[in-house]
Parts: C-alpha cells; sequence; structure tokens
C-alpha cells in the first residue's frame, strides 16, 4: 500500500499548532485531521461547464485541515499558509461579500447550512502545499476538505458527490466563480496511480492507469499569478451559454458537448454574426474529441500521440478560448524545444499559473535546468517545477 503520510504535513505539529491558536479543549480526541489533494488536468480544458469530457487526477500535494467543534455557534479560521484569522458569528458566515482566503471555506458552511444542517460551530486550521493560483485547485481542495469533515463531525450523512457538488455550488455562489464540477470531483474522487475519465455530463466515469512508459508528466509553473480570472471565465461560460442557444435553434442537443464537428460545419452560418462565440465553441467541440482521442491513446501506450493531443488542445486554448498568456505561451513554446518532449499544454484555467509537459524521465533534471534558463531569458521569471503521483482522493487523515 502506497504510504500516505507522505502526501500529508505532520498531523502531529499541526495539532500543536491548533492547540496554540484556539486553546486546548477538555476533549483531546474531539480534534480530527483530513486532507484533500489538489488535482492536475491532463486534458479536457474548459469543457466541463458543457457537460463535456474531462481527464485530470488528483497529486500528492494538497490541504491538510484541523478541526474541531465549538458548539457555540462561533467559526475560527486560521492558516499557516496565510496571516490573516478571523471569527465569525453563525450570522456572518452567508456574508457573500468577504474577500479573505476564508471564503472558501465559509462558502461550504454556508451550503450545509441552506440544507438544513445545524452546524453549530468549528475551529479551523489549514495548512496546504499546493500553490495557490496556480492551476492545480487549491481553492476546490481546502472546499473539499471542509465539506467532508463538516459531514463527519455533524453526521450529515452526504455521499461524496453530494458533496462533491455542494463544494461546487459553494464556489459558484460564494466565491462567484461559474465553474464546472472538475476540480471537485477530481480532488474528492482521485485514485492513486489513476486518471479520472469524466463525462460531466452524466457523472459517468472511469479510472485509467497512468502508465506513462519512459516519461513522465512535469508540471511548470509561470510564476505568473491569475488573478482576478473570475469575470474572464465567467465571460467563457456565457459565451459557450450563447452557442447553446444558437446552435440549439438548429439540432437536439441538451448542453454544448453534445454538439459534432459535424453539426458546427453544417451550420456554420448560425455564428456569422458572432465570431467569438464561433471561436469557442469550435474549442469546446474539438477538445471533447480530444479528450476521447488522448484516453485511447494513454491505453495503447501511444504517448506521440497523447503528446500531440496535448500540443493540439494549447493552440486551441490559445487562440480559440483565448486563456492563455505572454507566459503561459512562452514556457510552452521553451518546454516543445527541449529533447524528447512530446507535447505541452496549459493546465486548468490559464490566464497564468501551470502547463505540463511529457518528458522523457531521464531527461526531467536537463529539461528542469533549460526550461528555467530560457524561461527567465524571455520572460525575467523564475519557473519552478513539481513532479507529483496521482494521488487518492480527500480523506480523513487521524
Ligand atoms: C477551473 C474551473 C474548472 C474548469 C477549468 C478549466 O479550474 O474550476 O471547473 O472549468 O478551470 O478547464
Amino acid at each position: 500500500m502506497h504510504d500516505h503520510s507522505k502526501d500529508a504535513p505532520d498531523t502531529v505539529e499541526l495539532t500543536h499548532e491548533f492547540i496554540k491558536r484556539f486553546g486546548k479543549s477538555s476533549d483531546a480526541d474531539a480534534i480530527s485531521a483530513w486532507f484533500s489533494p489538489g488535482r492536475v488536468n491532463l486534458i479536457g480544458e474548459y469543457t466541463d461547464f458543457t457537460g463535456g469530457l474531462v481527464f485530470p487526477c488528483a497529486i500528492d500535494r494538497g490541504t491538510t485541515l484541523i478541526v474541531r467543534r465549538t458548539h457555540d455557534n462561533s467559526f475560527g479560521f486560521a492558516s499557516t499558509n496565510d496571516a490573516y484569522t478571523d471569527r465569525l458569528t453563525r450570522e456572518r458566515t452567508s456574508d457573500r461579500s468577504m474577500r479573505e482566503w476564508i471564503r472558501y471555506p465559509t462558502g461550504v458552511i454556508n451550503q450545509f447550512d441552506m440544507r438544513g444542517f445545524d452546524i453549530d460551530g468549528v475551529d479551523l486550521l489549514f495548512s496546504g502545499n499546493i500553490p495557490s493560483g496556480a492551476g492545480l485547485s487549491s481553492s476546490a481542495s481546502i472546499g473539499v476538505v471542509t465539506a467532508i469533515a463538516l459531514n463527519a463531525l455533524f453526521q450529515c450523512g452526504l455521499e461524496t458527490m453530494d458533496l462533491v457538488k455542494l463544494c461546487q455550488k459553494a464556489e459558484n455562489d460564494f466565491v462567484g466563480t461559474q465553474c464546472g464540477i472538475m476540480d471537485q470531483f477530481a480532488v474528492a474522487m482521485g485514485q492513486e496511480d489513476h486518471a479520472l475519465y469524466l463525462d460531466c455530463g452524466s457523472l459517468d466515469y472511469r479510472t485509467v492507469p497512468m502508465q506513462l512508459g519512459p516519461l513522465s508528466v512535469v508540471i511548470a509553473d509561470t510564476r505568473q499569478v491569475r488573478e482576478n480570472s473570475e469575470s474572464a471565465y465567467n465571460d467563457r461560460v456565457a459565451e459557450c451559454e450563447q452557442a447553446l442557444a444558437l446552435l440549439g435553434e438548429h439540432v437536439d442537443i441538451k448542453n454544448l458537448a453534445q454538439a459534432t464537428p459535424n453539426m458546427l460545419t453544417q451550420h456554420a452560418t448560425v455564428f456569422d454574426q458572432h465570431p467569438v462565440v464561433a471561436r469557442r465553441v469550435t474549442h469546446v467541440v474539438n477538445e471533447n474529441e480530444r479528450v476521447r482521442a488522448a484516453v485511447s491513446a494513454l491505453e495503447n501506450s501511444d504517448f506521440k500521440q497523447f503528446g500531440r493531443l496535448m500540443d493540439q488542445s494549447h493552440a486551441s486554448l490559445r487562440d480559440l478560448f483565448e486563456v492563455s498568456s505572454v507566459p503561459l505561451d512562452h514556457m510552452v513554446r521553451i518546454s516543445r524545444e527541449q529533447p524528447g518532449v512530446l507535447g505541452a499544454r496549459l493546465t486548468g484555467a490559464g490566464f497564468g499559473g501551470c502547463t505540463i509537459s511529457l518528458v522523457p524521465t531521464e531527461a526531467v533534471a536537463a529539461f528542469e535546468h533549460n526550461v528555467t534558463r530560457d524561461y527567465f531569458d524571455a520572460t525575467s521569471l523564475e519557473p519552478a517545477f513539481y513532479t507529483f503521483r496521482p494521488a487518492a482522493g480527500a480523506r480523513r487523515l487521524v
């Protein structure tokens, strides 16, 4: 069995930290520890909210939560990653105007509350090692770890998929991003050494072994932090809704992911007055095809094909969906120039954050060395690299 203790920080030390911040309790057993990973998306970008296909996996980095009930309707928030701390009354947990990091767990508390669960207070200490704003789902990780802990501590009896949906709703309502379900699903449902092939329309999924032979997926962080990208993200969601409305007048589809390349060709004229919408829908339809092809390629150990699909995905996100950035494009270009690299693309929501590249394992050190040099020359930014193992989903630690 894989030793999960390597994935998560030392809970003994964090429990001491918790007591330092929130005080001792009479019943030491009342403190528990939980963990949720982050995720990296291999392919299938900006398809989830259209009911499309995605292919992410959970990673062996994530968020640990130490938690204890307060029973007095007060909610204490602290993090080893951020100096901001706060204590909220129960009433304040429905205040959607808060801007600090605590809005992620607060949004989740609020969702439980709105479903009628009597959440009468918790103290929460978070500690994470996912870089924030890097496209590796640090926010979904915080949300899901909060949800699994509340579900157990207050005996709510919700299934994991209910928690996934609850966390997506928290992000939609509280944080204001009209995100799809991919991130919350991936961090909750991750499986060691596997990627998750998910149909976001039906929520059917299967796990696919991540067997890359002599290759590794390397995550490269552009260190261009994604900021205030919520409105650009929500614009894309709205444009996809418009595409569905336009196309839906001519073909019988319930979501945009049901549109085929053939339908687009046959009804190209409906987008004549809407060139931006035309670009968005072309990306979504082709990206879905690429996910299908990428899953087969991986299952057939056709890594060249997998790499080509990564390259095509990036070009489409850059030119048609327009969510790349200058640093991301430099990172992808420079990564591809390295010997033996089979493909590279931005991962996650774009506008900064990380890329992934398919690199010969024996060349990873040289890859990181050369990319650091050339990327710095091009952007004056110091990149960071993360290797990872596909990891298990959110769980209780102690
Ligand atoms: C963010 C969102 C996801 C998904 C990706 C893009 O990570 O939270 O729902 O849309 O962007 O694929």
